[in-house]
């Protein structure tokens, strides 16, 4: 049997330094495949559902592209479009889904959900994001830095902002697990829990990976060859907005910062959805509010050659399709440990 049939993604500590590089790998294969033109549909006859609780537009996008690339039929089931959360408890909701699909996406508020809903529906489960961590998203985001330098030990990321959102503790555990140093580049009340930290240096001790936590933005970037940074307020905490923007403007990714990493090799990466112009309904009101056109990256640095937030967008889909061909798929892959 394959090393990674029947398993879910629901946080990166779960998988192995050679699980997480065989998942890698794996996607840059099926990039490459369908780039070709070549079909790759091994979840043929298999039913996945799609379960939302927040908006999604790469996530949603990613594993609905990659379950019809695959020969799977997806099945998005937003908040408002299923009984779970107001007339259906998680157990009978789980046990359901599990009963006629083969596999789950979850996105929402907490990670308890996503890995009750794993030990209840008895079908893997895939974190498409919780309050606490973003795994599909590192996946995207290291086969970018890959794709870029040619290899992940001994790049020294940094990310800067909120400190302690889902991205940025996923990066920092991921990065530890991976061998990539990790620079977490934000005010002391949003740095990371120390919980995660805790964590990130046991798997840094392993892979030899060097983690930094400051406040201090030259100490911080100085060498990077990655800058990272992701909305100062994330899904849920919108109320936050005011009191982020005075803490977090000098983690702002701007051109005299990206100057500060003295290094001119340097790339910046973002999750997406960024701020950087007025051009949506929510920056519009940030605008009329505090007469910011830009928060965590500017707009010549988001529009810079060196900002490669696009590519990593795209990467989404061909490691969410890694991620569901490995645990679901008709493919053979030996144990990579
Ligand atoms: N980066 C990311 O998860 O984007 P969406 O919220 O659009 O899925
Ligand atoms: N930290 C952000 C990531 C969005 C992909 C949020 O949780 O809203």
């Amino acid at each position: 049997n394959s090393h990674f049939q029947g398993k879910s993604f629901l946080k990166e500590i779960d998988y192995t330094k050679a699980e997480l590089e065989t998942l890698i790998d794996l996607a840059a294969h099926l990039k490459s495949l369908k780039q070709q033109n070549i079909p790759h549909q091994y979840l043929a006859g298999k039913n996945i559902a799609l379960l939302f609780e927040k908006t999604s537009t790469r996530t949603r996008s990613a594993f609905t592209v990659a379950a019809n690339d695959l020969g799977a039929h997806p099945e998005f089931l937003g908040h408002n479009d299923i009984q779970f959360g107001k007339k259906e408890s998680l157990q009978d909701t789980a046990k359901v889904l599990g009963s006629m699909y083969d596999g789950i996406e979850y996105r929402g508020f907490s990670q308890k959900i996503v890995e009750e809903l794993a030990s209840t529906s008895g079908v893997p489960v895939w974190n498409g994001l919780t309050d606490e961590w973003h795994p599909t998203q590192m996946l995207a985001d290291f086969l970018t830095i890959k794709e870029h330098f040619g290899h992940l030990s001994g790049i020294t990321l940094a990310y800067l902002g909120d400190g302690r959102n889902n991205v940025a503790h996923s990066l920092l555990v991921t990065g530890a697990i991976l061998g990539v140093n990790v620079h977490i580049v934000a005010p002391k009340s949003l740095q990371p829990t120390d919980d995660v930290q805790h964590l990130a240096k046991q798997k840094a001790a392993v892979s030899g990976s060097k983690i930094t936590i400051t406040d201090d933005v030259d100490l911080g970037v100085s060498g990077a060859d990655v800058l990272y940074t992701d909305v100062w307020a994330s899904m849920g905490e919108e109320d936050q907005f005011a009191q982020r923007i005075e803490l977090l403007l000098p983690y702002q990714i701007n051109h005299e910062l990206v100057v500060k990493t003295h290094n001119d090799q340097v790339i910046v990466l973002h999750d997406l959805p960024a701020f950087h112009d007025v051009q949506t309904t929510m920056a519009q009101d940030i605008y009329d509010k505090y007469g910011l056109t830009e928060m965590e990256i500017t707009d010549d640095v988001f529009n810079a050659p060196y900002a490669h937030q696009f590519q990593q967008a795209e990467n989404r889909l061909h490691t969410i399709k890694a991620v569901l061909a490995a645990t679901l798929g008709n493919l053979y892959l030996p144990n990579p440990n």
